[in-house]
């Protein structure tokens, strides 16, 4: 039984092909880019998301699959995948879908869109939503190596930082748990922190703290838009500005599924370290 796994480049996906590796379970790993393999092996097999062209040679004989969210193809890959024969579809979808409001976030509408095409499709599935991952913080990386820190519109927004290594093993569980077939998994972090306590974790971890500073809304979405479609920079400030000053309870769905606790951002901060040095 063959598991195609998708964008093997990404955190998440070269986080599932290991552990499918790990155990023993016969992979096909699949890339946009193709070329190298992350993990030194086998090329990956080349798949765009964005281009159903690829997909046919891609599925063919494969039975379960991991796939990150591509916008305007899921319905073709449905219809390929059906045809190919799989079985199941683990999907890394978005928390963002629960956050009220989703028709009006691109986010979430390009989650949905893939967890609709899949929903009504004769295949197994499973909707693994995160919520902010961890290694968003990456973003603060080059600021903080220069030591001029952080300039944030909400600095006391909240959030729950899930650790991507998590998500791998969620995904390799519901890849393989058939009581998670049909099942939509909500999977954060462990403890609610704004993101000046993120902040000041990673100072610990480095042993240089962290200045905050905050700046203006405007200033911030100039940052974003230099990066980010401008739709995608408004939606990520307007959940910042939800959830300015408002801790939430985790989901206990990554205990759930884990049979552990989910990994700290404080442990996420240290193993990470290097990267704000
Ligand atoms: N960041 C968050 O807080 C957050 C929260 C909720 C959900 N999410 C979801 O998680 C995703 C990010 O996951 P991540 O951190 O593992 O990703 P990542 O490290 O940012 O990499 C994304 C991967 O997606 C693959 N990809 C991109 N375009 C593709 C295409 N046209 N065809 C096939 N694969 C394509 C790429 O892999 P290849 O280059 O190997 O193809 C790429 O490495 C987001 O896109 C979103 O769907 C993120």
């Amino acid at each position: 039984m063959t598991v195609l796994v998708t964008g093997v480049r990404g955190r998440v996906g070269r986080g599932v092909l290991r552990l499918l590796g790990d155990a023993g379970v016969p992979v096909r790993a699949a890339s946009a880019g193709g070329e190298t393999d992350p993990a030194g092996g086998e090329p990956p097999v080349h798949l765009d998301l964005g281009d159903p062209g690829t997909f046919r040679a891609a599925l063919k004989g494969i039975r379960r699959v991991f796939l990150y969210a591509h916008p305007g193809t899921a319905q073709q890959f449905v219809r390929e995948a059906v045809d190919a024969g799989v079985e199941h579809v683990v999907l890394l979808s978005s928390l963002a879908i629960d956050a009220g409001g989703a028709q009006e976030s691109p986010i979430a509408r390009l989650h949905l869109e893939v967890e609709e095409a899949l929903r009504s499709s004769a295949l197994g599935w499973t909707f693994v939503r995160p919520g902010a991952f961890a290694a968003n913080a990456l973003q603060w990386a080059a600021p903080i190596r220069a030591g001029r820190g952080l300039r944030l519109a909400y600095p006391d927004t909240y959030s729950e930082p899930v650790h991507e290594r998590d998500l791998a093993e969620v995904v390799f569980r519901a890849l393989f748990d058939d009581a998670h077939r049909g099942g939509v998994l909500r999977i954060t972090g462990p403890e609610s922190l704004s993101a000046r306590r993120q902040a000041e974790l990673i100072g610990q971890a480095t042993g240089v703290p962290v200045a905050v500073e905050r700046i203006g809304r405007e200033e911030q979405r100039a940052q974003l838009t230099a990066v980010l479609p401008e739709a995608f920079a408004d939606t990520l400030l307007t959940y910042q500005e939800q959830r300015d000053g408002r801790p939430a309870a985790p989901s206990p769905d990554a205990e759930r599924v884990l049979g552990r606790s989910a990994v700290s951002f404080a442990a996420w901060a240290r193993e990470h370290a290097e990267s704000f040095r």
